[in-house]
């Protein structure tokens, strides 16, 4: 009966009022792909595809604060991105440089707080400063945090972390035996974060790629076949409306 009301329910139109009658979930993390594809579809340069995935999420951003969502994890950059043409990675960086600069004053309206979450060593310093001022401007506002994952790889995340737990244990400020699941938590990147409730992946493609293996552990997935800049409210809503008939048991019956 479950499946068959979900099955009529997945055809039709959802809208944020019926969406919002059900709790919705408290931070969404996105694995935005498909801009190259959606481009060479259209005959058009890479870039054109991440300046299209840019409108879907502001899109996006726009209607995680429409539904009540806090926090948002979007994944932008990959460390292993860095491996791309030289000309592709150069004209992200610019794109990414634009889109925080034009959209500062919105992100300030909506009461949107920014965080750079990745290795900001790697970022060419334009870029990194940018980010950073926009991230001073918005420090207090709670309407949504907005992780933006870029020279993010969660590997190496954890590797940092487990580097700052032995220089804690080192200078005597946790002993090895205290160190619990909570504590390594908040040497992470995402510190003070809930872990995601749903993990999204555009593109059709079915694997994590290095986003926030620790974060995931009990994260509902939801994959789709849209290509990230095709991703419209509709495909959004539905994300959210299969997440909120899931039974999340977390290991208990
Ligand atoms: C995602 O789209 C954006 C980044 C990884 C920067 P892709 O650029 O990976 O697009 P596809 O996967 O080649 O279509
Ligand atoms: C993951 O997409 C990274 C981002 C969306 C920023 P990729 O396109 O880099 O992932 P793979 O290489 O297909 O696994
Ligand atoms: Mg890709």
């Amino acid at each position: 009966m479950k499946i068959f009301s979900r099955l009529l329910s997945s055809k039709k139109i959802l809208t944020i009022e019926e969406i919002k009658r059900k709790p919705v979930p408290v931070h969404v993390a996105i694995i935005m792909d498909g801009n190259g594809r959606w481009a060479a579809k259209r005959g058009l340069p890479r870039l054109a595809g991440h300046k299209e995935g840019v409108k879907s999420l502001k899109n996006t951003v726009r209607l995680c604060s429409d539904l009540g969502i806090k926090y948002f994890t979007a994944y932008s950059f990959s460390n292993e991105n860095w491996r791309r043409p030289v000309d592709e990675v150069s004209g992200l960086m610019e794109l990414f440089f634009e889109t925080v600069s034009s959209e500062l004053e919105e992100i300030v309206k909506n009461d949107v707080k920014i965080v750079l979450i990745g290795n900001r060593k790697s970022i060419p310093l334009k870029v990194r400063k940018r980010f950073e001022e926009a991230e001073i401007i918005t420090e207090k506002n709670d309407n949504l945090v907005l992780n933006i994952a870029l020279s993010y790889g969660s590997r190496q995340e954890i590797i940092e972390a487990v580097k700052k737990a032995c220089i804690n244990i080192r200078n005597n400020e946790i002993e090895i035996d205290n160190i619990d699941e909570k504590y390594f938590s908040e040497l992470l990147f995402t510190k003070n974060n809930p872990d995601p409730d749903l993990l999204i992946r555009t593109s059709g493609e079915f694997r994590i790629s290095n986003f926030l293996l620790w974060q995931i552990a009990y994260s509902e997935l939801y994959f789709t076949e849209t290509l990230w800049p095709d991703f419209t409210d509709e495909e959004f809503l539905k994300a959210i409306h299969s997440y909120q008939y899931r039974n999340r048991r977390f290991g208990k019956i």
